[in-house]
């Protein structure tokens, strides 16, 4: 019987290792229920030494929900997986300025996959199928962590605000050109709330990321003064579980209430990894505090 047999903690705060658990073709419904109970009480979850294939990707990340489409701009496949490589087809690495190198450096900022969506994500699924030997690491926090932490004063400038999530931004950080990928008619700017309730828990979580472009209500100025200040708190390396990616493994995390960052690796390593992103629910799209 495929069950998860054990967990062991990823970090002191979040995360888990599931032990005993194997990918196979199916998902069946009492196992996709002993995931998302999973999924809710960790916000991230590890699977090692899997046999990865794409299919067996598809089928963990529907026990979830419903895929996301894979947005224009971004390599995908038919079956809904967004496939983020330096690779060219020739089998050579693209140069930095290219559009999938550029992606990769976008990802290194603290982001919450889709929060430019309306509905943004639920979960992301990825698999790392080519890795560099050093550096390329991802990075999580939990967002329900870093709320619970953070003091009174900064909570307070944070309580009851709407952020504008466009993806246009997070990409212009890091190059114009980059921007210019994102249709703006498929892809507007879209509001958020900054703390969102963590049902089953109660708890709140501090929603923000890179594609955060303003705050409601609040001059530039100000808003960035607060945006840097909350992402420097929530990054700060006590909260960080950094993955260090070995063959065979699966990321499964919580976009609701985690923040996670690519790390960078050599230039000239190869690097292919390939994300499926679950849907979220309007249903679940709580204001909190
Ligand atoms: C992603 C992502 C970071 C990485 O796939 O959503 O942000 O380490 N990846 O490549
Ligand atoms: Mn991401």
């Amino acid at each position: 019987m495929n069950q998860i047999r054990d967990v062991r903690p990823l970090h002191r705060s979040f995360g888990a290792e599931l032990l005993g658990y194997t990918l196979g073709d199916q998902v069946d419904t009492s196992e996709a229920a002993a995931l998302r109970a999973a999924l809710d009480r960790y916000s991230l979850l590890l699977l090692r030494d899997q046999d990865v294939t794409d299919e067996r990707q598809v089928a963990l990340a529907r026990a979830f929900g419903e895929l996301e489409p894979v947005r224009s701009g971004l390599a995908g496949t038919a079956a809904r997986l967004i496939v983020l490589s330096n690779v060219a087809p020739d089998g050579r690495v693209v140069p930095e300025s290219a559009t999938a190198a550029m992606n990769n450096a976008a990802n290194r900022q603290w982001h919450s996959d889709s929060s430019f969506r309306e509905v943004s994500a639920l979960a992301s699924v990825l698999s790392a199928r080519r890795i560099p030997d050093e550096g390329g690491e991802t990075d999580f926090v939990s967002t329900r962590v870093v709320w619970r932490e953070m003091p009174e004063s900064l909570r307070a400038r944070v309580r009851g605000r709407v952020a504008v999530h466009d993806l246009r931004f997070s990409r212009a950080r890091v190059d114009p050109a980059l921007a210019s990928t994102v249709d703006p008619l498929e892809l507007p700017p879209v509001r958020q709330a900054m703390v969102r309730r963590h049902e089953p828990s109660g708890e709140p979580g501090l929603f923000i990321g890179s594609h955060v472009s303003g705050i409601e209500g609040m001059d530039d100025v100000e808003a960035r003064a607060l945006l840097d200040a909350l992402t420097e708190f929530a990054g700060r390396p006590e909260f960080v579980y950094s993955h260090t990616w070995r063959p065979g493994d699966v990321l499964i995390w919580d976009n609701r209430f985690t923040l996670h960052r690519g790390r960078p690796f050599p230039a000239d390593a190869p690097r292919t990894i390939v994300r499926a992103t679950v849907a979220g629910e309007r249903s679940s799209l709580r204001e909190a505090v």
